[in-house]
C-alpha cells in the first residue's frame, strides 16, 4: 500500500537521529506507542504532525516523505556556494546556502547557474573601489523588459543583495566586507559572475 509516509523512512530517521521511540514522541507530543505503530505500519501519523515530526527528526518535510535524505548534503558549505533561485514568473529571488525546493507564484523556483560575462558586454559588471565600498555599475539596459534585476556581493561568510529596478540610474554600493564574486542577474539572460578586484 502506498502511504505519504513509510514506516522504513521514519524508523531510519529516527534511529539515525539518535532518539528513542519514546524521545520522539515527547517531542511532538504523542505517546511511544503511537510512534510504534507508525514505525510498524500499524498507522500514519495525522498529517498536522508531519512538520513538528520533521522538526524533531532534524530533516525537511521533503525529505521526510520522500525518503531521500540528503545529508550533509551542502548544509554546511559555505557563503561562497550559495544558490540563488529565480521565480520565472515574478522574478522574486531568494539565496540559499545550498539546495532546496522553493515555489513562488505556484512555481518551482529555479536554481540560477553563474555564467562568466564575456570581457566587455553588457553583463559584464564594472566594479570600482570608493573608500570602504565598492561601486557597482553595469552598462546594460534598463528597461522593463530587459534589466538588471538584482546585485549580489558574495564572500565566504556574507551576502549583501540589492535589488534593482527598471529605470533605476542609480548604482548600488555595496560595503567592503572581504575578497568574494559579484553577482548579477538579467531577467533575460541570466546569472553572470565575477571576481571582486584584489584587496590591499
Ligand atoms: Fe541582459
Amino acid at each position: 500500500m502506498s502511504t505519504y509516509l513509510s514506516s522504513e523512512t521514519l524508523r531510519g530517521l529516527r534511529t539515525e537521529s539518535g532518539l528513542t521511540q519514546a524521545a520522539l514522541a515527547e517531542r511532538i507530543g504523542v505517546t511511544d506507542k503511537a510512534v510504534s505503530k507508525w514505525e510498524t505500519g500499524r498507522g500514519l501519523p495525522d498529517i498536522t504532525l508531519i512538520d513538528p515530526l520533521a522538526a524533531a527528526l532534524g530533516c525537511s518535510v521533503a525529505e521526510l516523505l520522500t525518503g531521500e535524505v540528503r545529508r550533509n548534503a551542502n548544509r554546511s558549505a559555505n557563503m561562497a556556494r550559495c544558490k540563488f533561485y529565480v521565480c520565472p514568473i515574478c522574478g522574486n529571488a531568494i539565496v540559499a546556502t545550498g539546495e532546496g525546493l522553493f515555489s513562488c507564484c505556484g512555481s518551482t523556483m529555479l536554481p540560477q547557474e553563474a555564467e562568466t560575462p564575456e570581457p566587455g558586454s553588457a553583463h559584464e559588471p564594472h566594479i570600482e573601489r570608493i573608500e570602504n565600498d565598492w561601486r557597482i555599475s553595469v552598462g546594460h539596459p534598463m528597461e522593463k523588459q530587459h534589466f538588471i534585476s538584482f546585485i549580489a556581493y558574495v564572500t565566504s561568510d556574507s551576502v549583501t543583495l540589492k535589488k534593482l529596478y527598471p529605470e533605476q540610474l542609480e548604482w548600488p554600493r555595496l560595503p567592503i566586507t572581504g575578497p568574494g564574486h559579484i553577482y548579477l542577474f538579467c531577467n533575460h539572460h541570466g546569472l553572470f559572475r565575477v571576481k571582486t578586484p584584489r584587496l590591499r
